[in-house]
Parts: C-alpha cells; sequence; structure tokens
C-alpha cells in the first residue's frame, strides 16, 4: 500500500494539488484556475466560491488518478497570502475576496504606522512594515469605504484558510500566513492585541493560530464522501506560499536562499531566531517549523509580468498563443536585448521597493527592437528586478551563495540560465520545484502525520534535479544592464506619481 500526503496550493492564477509519498515523490497532480478581478488600476480581488469550486474539483480528479490502494494520510494547506476573505454570522462570504496584489490601502498603512508611533513603534509590535498588499489595511478600507460590509465582518480569514473552513468546518489560520496579516507578532507567534487594539479591531475576527504542521480538523462527512476518503482524514496547519514554498525547496535554515518565480517573484532565506535589526525592507515572518523564521523580498510581478504579455497578445492572435512560443520568440533576441529595459511594476511594488504607485515600462525602445526583444526584455526585466532583492538580502547578512529556485517557470531552460546569468551565481532547481507551495504542504503534512519525521528530516527528502552555471559572456552584459536598471525606478518616480495622482 502506498502511503501518502495532498497537498493543496490556492495560488493568485490556480489551485494546484499534489500527492506525495514518504520517499518525496510526487505521485500525480492536478490544476484547476480562475481569474483575478481588476476594476481599478491597482485593485484585484477573486470570488472564493470559485477558489472552492477550483480545490474540489482538483481534488477529486487528483483521488481518482491516485495509484491503486494508496491510501491518504492527510491534507497540508498552502495559499496566496495576505487576502481579506471577509465572513459573516453564519460564515458566508461577505464581498470577493481583496488578494495580496491590491494596492488599495496605500492610504490606511500610512493611517496604521502612524496609530502605532511611526515605522520603530510598528517593528517593535509586528516586525514588518505595513505593506498595502497585507490584511490590515485592507480591514481598515473596509470600515471607511465599505462601511455595511465591516459591520457584519465576525470572522477574517486569509485565502487557503476558508478551503480549510470548506474541508473541515474550523475557523483556524496557523503563523505563517498569519504573519501577512500585519497584525501579528512574529517575534512572539500569536496576535498582536497591541496593535488591534491600537486599531479598534475587535480581536475576536481573528481565528485562532497553531503552528504549521499541527491538525486543524478532519474532513466533513459530505466532502470526505465526494472526495472518496475518510471523513477522519486528518487537515493540518500548513504555511502561506511564500513561506512553504521555502521549506519545500529544502530551505529551513541559513545557508541558502530561494526563488520563487510565480505570479509574483520572492527571494527568500530562513532563521533560527526572529531577526532583531529589522528596518521593514524585507518581510519577517514565523516559519513553518516552531522554532524558524523566514526573511522575504517579494517583487509583486514576476511570472506575472509574461503572463500579461501572452495574454495582451492573444486578443492578436489568439487563445493558441502559449508560453512556449514566447520563450522561443524571445531566445531570437540577444541577452541584454540589445539595451531595452523592461521595468515589471505593473501592480506598483513592495520590494526592492515599496511603491503602490509605480508602473510598468518599456525603456530604450528604438526601431531595431522586435517582438523577439520585447519578449525577452520582459523575462530579463522581471530577473533583473529580483537581483536587486538579492542584494538586498546579502546586505543584511542572509547567506545567499547558494541560490535554489521553484516555482512553475523552472521547467523553462531559458529562464534559468538567465537567471543564473543575471545572478552571476549558479542556481539549483530540485525536486517539486515547479509544484512549490503544493510540494511543501504535503511534506508539512507528513510531519504533521508523523511519518516524515520533523521538518528538517521532511525537507531533506529535497534533491537537486539540474544545475545552471553563469556563461561569462551574458553575465557581464547583465552586469552592465543591472546598473543602469537599477537606477530607473528612482528616476521614475515623479513620473509614476504623477500618473497616480491623476487616477485619484
Ligand atoms: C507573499 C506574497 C505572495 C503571495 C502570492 O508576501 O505576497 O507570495 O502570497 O503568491
Amino acid at each position: 500500500m502506498t502511503t501518502c500526503f495532498i497537498g493543496i496550493d490556492l495560488g493568485t492564477s490556480a489551485c494546484k494539488v499534489l500527492a506525495l509519498d514518504t520517499s518525496g515523490q510526487v505521485l500525480a497532480t492536478s490544476m484547476r484556475d480562475y481569474p483575478v478581478v481588476t476594476t481599478r488600476p491597482g485593485w484585484a480581488e477573486q470570488d472564493p466560491a470559485l477558489w472552492w469550486k477550483a480545490t474540489d474539483d482538483a481534488v477529486q480528479d487528483l483521488v481518482g488518478r491516485l495509484p491503486s490502494g494508496a491510501s491518504v494520510r492527510g491534507f497540508g494547506l498552502s495559499g496566496q497570502m495576505h487576502g481579506l476573505t471577509a465572513l459573516d454570522e453564519e460564515r458566508q462570504v461577505i464581498r470577493s475576496a481583496i488578494l495580496w496584489n491590491d494596492q488599495r490601502a496605500a492610504p490606511q498603512c500610512a493611517e496604521i504606522t502612524e496609530r502605532a508611533g511611526g515605522l520603530p513603534g510598528l517593528l517593535d509590535l509586528v516586525q514588518n512594515r505595513m505593506l498595502p498588499g497585507f490584511t490590515a489595511g485592507k480591514i481598515l478600507w473596509l470600515r471607511q469605504h465599505e462601511p455595511t460590509s465591516f459591520k457584519g465582518m465576525r470572522h477574517l480569514l486569509n485565502p487557503k484558510d476558508f478551503i480549510r473552513l470548506q474541508m473541515t468546518g474550523e475557523l483556524v489560520t496557523e503563523v505563517s500566513d498569519a504573519s501577512g496579516t500585519g497584525l501579528f507578532d512574529v517575534r512572539e507567534r500569536r496576535w498582536s492585541s497591541d496593535l488591534l487594539r491600537l486599531l479598534d479591531i475587535p480581536e475576536d475576527l481573528m481565528p485562532p493560530v497553531v503552528e504549521s504542521p499541527e491538525a486543524t480538523g478532519t474532513l466533513l462527512p459530505e466532502v470526505a464522501q465526494r472526495w472518496g476518503l475518510p471523513a477522519s482524514t486528518p487537515v493540518f496547519g500548513g504555511g502561506g506560499d511564500a513561506v512553504i514554498q521555502t521549506t519545500a525547496m529544502g530551505i529551513i535554515d541559513d545557508g541558502a536562499i530561494g526563488i520563487t518565480l510565480g505570479t509574483a517573484g520572492i527571494v527568500a532565506g530562513a532563521s533560527g531566531s526572529c531577526p532583531d535589526d529589522i528596518d521593514g525592507t524585507l518581510q519577517i515572518s514565523c516559519g513553518n517549523a516552531p522554532d524558524r523564521w523566514h526573511v522575504m523580498g517579494v517583487s509583486l510581478v514576476a511570472g506575472g509580468a509574461f503572463q500579461w504579455l501572452r495574454d495582451m497578445l492573444r486578443t492578436l492572435v489568439g487563445p493558441q498563443l502559449q508560453y512556449s512560443s514566447l520563450v522561443e520568440l524571445a531566445r531570437q533576441a540577444p541577452p541584454g536585448s540589445e539595451d531595452l529595459l523592461f521595468l515589471p511594476y505593473l501592480l506598483g511594488e513592495r520590494c526592492p521597493h515599496v511603491a503602490p504607485d509605480a508602473r510598468g515600462s518599456w525603456v530604450g525602445l528604438t526601431p531595431m527592437h522586435s517582438a523577439a526583444h520585447l519578449s525577452r526584455s520582459v523575462l530579463e526585466g522581471v530577473l533583473l528586478n529580483l537581483r536587486q532583492i538579492v542584494e538586498v538580502c546579502e546586505s543584511t547578512g542572509l547567506d545567499c551563495t547558494q541560490v535554489r529556485v521553484s516555482g512553475g517557470v523552472t521547467v523553462e531552460p531559458l529562464w534559468m540560465q538567465m537567471l543564473s546569468d543575471v545572478l552571476n551565481r549558479e542556481v539549483v532547481t530540485v525536486t517539486g520545484a515547479a509544484e512549490g507551495g503544493a510540494y511543501g504542504a504535503a511534506l508539512v503534512a507528513g510531519v504533521g502525520t508523523g511519518d516524515l519525521g520533523t521538518l528538517a528530516d521532511a525537507a531533506g527528502l529535497v534533491r537537486e534535479t539540474s544545475r545552471f552555471t553563469p556563461d561569462a559572456g551574458n553575465a557581464e552584459v547583465y552586469e552592465r544592464l543591472f546598473t543602469v536598471h537599477r537606477g530607473l525606478y528612482r528616476t521614475l518616480e515623479p513620473t509614476f506619481a504623477q500618473l497616480a495622482d491623476a487616477q485619484r
């Protein structure tokens, strides 16, 4: 009999699920997607009912494809962080979820920082700068702009915890995702009663919090029946995607950083203590092990820029246009795209700059540039921006010598080679890299059931699958462009501010 664990990752564009065996091998995967709704620049919302439908369908499909006699020992959950999912007394959704990449709450974040006694006071309470993507600012936004919704709100969940509620009937979150609300004392691993009080947010809106590998309930009978699994199947805490993707790369200690290339781009490391000298440039979260913390810089648009390019071109050439064709196109342009630079700030930015008003841009266009250059420059612009975050991480003392990569784009060698060239260091992909969050969630479930030992044991199952070494010539081109690219945000900042003011 094959023992396995199911990881569910409620991403921004799709729900991915997978089954993992005790040796860390992926047995089966499935996926269902859903749209992001943008009704105004800087806004991003999703209907939680679509999350649940996608999860329900994907798990049914996955279970149907497991080897016969496979025994599912438990579920782990991962998901997009920071999304405000507001529920009423009957635990029904009040309005669309406001997502992690939504920038509407910038003014409320300024207000929160002020009420907390400025940035030092805030860092003392929750160890993080108040970013517009975080849940806290959105709660204040709701109170000011949709008072009826706010008054009806009785429970507040992160996106993956909404899935937990549908699976188990339990209102629970875990420490890594709670960290991303901006209302959690990351150092002490509990809600910040002080900040909640300063903001007049009732603490009983927030769900109880567990550590990532703790059990949070079992499947509701009707869900168990639909999925063909015993109702006694446990569901474990899991983690916010950015954190659990790093765990999924086997990173739970200092010594390597993980880069996740999904819709967002995340550069992250792990630490055995909550860092002391915090200035708010990087985000700090609780790690998936009770004695670990997670440090990261998040760029809001990475793979998302390539998705935008594809979707835009699909309106011209039709739905048959695939990413692979765009990558082929990019391959036809030389490294550096003949000095065409792309800034990926389509949704504003969080790191290396806290810049909700930033906009995406191409700089350096000439008639010589073709569609191939445009395509390549998008990939390069995303990676040059991530290099800035790597340098911020390095400057805070994180050991960035070893770079591991995860995310859907790891299947694309051109991206991986480009990453190695842009960073001018070796990068490795690991088992489960393309499945990231779902893989990490399944590992955490295996720790929860006791089958995989400690989180460090489970992380030890992760194996290197490929290695990319920088090409000296390409690295030289990128070194020169990096210096120019790095300066562009500051140069364009006044323009971005003018554009944003005009839209307010
Ligand atoms: C992390 C973050 C993203 C989202 C979506 O801070 O905003 O990782 O969780 O993937």
